[in-house]
């Protein structure tokens, strides 16, 4: 059994009041919530973060940054290492977000970096996969999350796989309104997992939590986790608001698998 995992990514969005708003309401919200049967994490910007965890203090609520530097400290003008993002009060970091490799030049090998170092400080990675539209409708998606898959995750060892999570986005159904159908979401996830059996063996691949993310919805989630592979969602736009957000983790927790 896999536990359900819903992570918000906030993105470039919100002040710290702002962030230190949503999470309020989040933590209203979430009184009442099962906590046995779901992981909630939250990712705001890196200077919303001390000031969210304080709010999310004791609410089970989990607290992950959008990225990291593998160093520990540094000349390194604009970066913050792993041991600081636990300073600040995280257990999760997104690593390698589609958007840090378009926009950003993250690469599978600085991936592969920042995943040893998280781990290192035992903050758990949520590492992102994804292809983009010319490479699906060039029938190459496999491919590509294979080459992602075994780069990014070269010489983990499967006991460090275990404490990570996989999160899913092809990179046109960020941001773009247009989800993958769950049958593309569920496709690709088993093949995932197919990946990390060969890898990592069977225990790692029938353990991991692979997330989906891209345009995730309240009226699309329940669909998605419905699907066998699909243990989460990582999401966008509908994680900058309470009700939204919240309806997305009441449903996704309300799936029996
Ligand atoms: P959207 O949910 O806004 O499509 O974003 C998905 C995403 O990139 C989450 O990391």
């Amino acid at each position: 059994m896999r536990k359900t995992i819903i992570a918000g990514n906030w993105k470039m969005y919100k002040t710290i009041k702002e962030a230190i708003e949503l999470t309020t309401g989040l933590k209203r919200e979430f009184f009442k919530l099962d906590f046995a049967k779901v992981d909630v994490v939250v990712c705001p910007v890196f200077t919303a973060l001390s000031e969210v965890s304080e709010v999310l203090n004791e609410t089970g609520i989990g607290l992950g940054a959008q990225n990291v530097y593998w160093k520990e400290e540094g000349a390194f003008t604009g970066e913050v290492s792993p041991a600081m993002l636990k300073d600040a009060g995280c257990q999760y970091v997104i690593i390698g977000h589609s958007e840090r490799r378009q926009f950003f030049g993250e690469t599978n090998e600085s991936v592969n970096n920042k995943i040893k170092a998280a781990l290192k400080v035992e903050l758990t990675p949520i590492i992102c996969v994804g292809e983009n539209l010319s490479q699906r409708e060039s029938n190459n998606t496999f491919k590509v999350i294979e080459d992602q898959i075994k780069n990014s995750l070269a010489d983990i060892s499967p006991e460090d796989m275990l404490k990570t999570v996989i999160a899913y986005e092809p990179v046109w159904a960020i941001g773009t309104g247009k989800t993958a159908t769950p049958a593309q979401a569920q496709e690709v996830h088993a093949y995932i997992r197919g990946l990390l059996k060969a890898l990592f063996g069977a225990e790692v691949s029938s353990s991991l939590r692979i997330q989906y993310g891209g345009s995730v919805k309240p009226e699309n989630i329940t669909e998605l986790m419905n699907q066998p592979d699909v243990d989460g969602a990582l999401v966008g736009g509908a994680s900058l608001k309470v009700d939204s957000f919240s309806a997305i983790v009441t449903k996704a927790s309300e799936v029996k698998k």
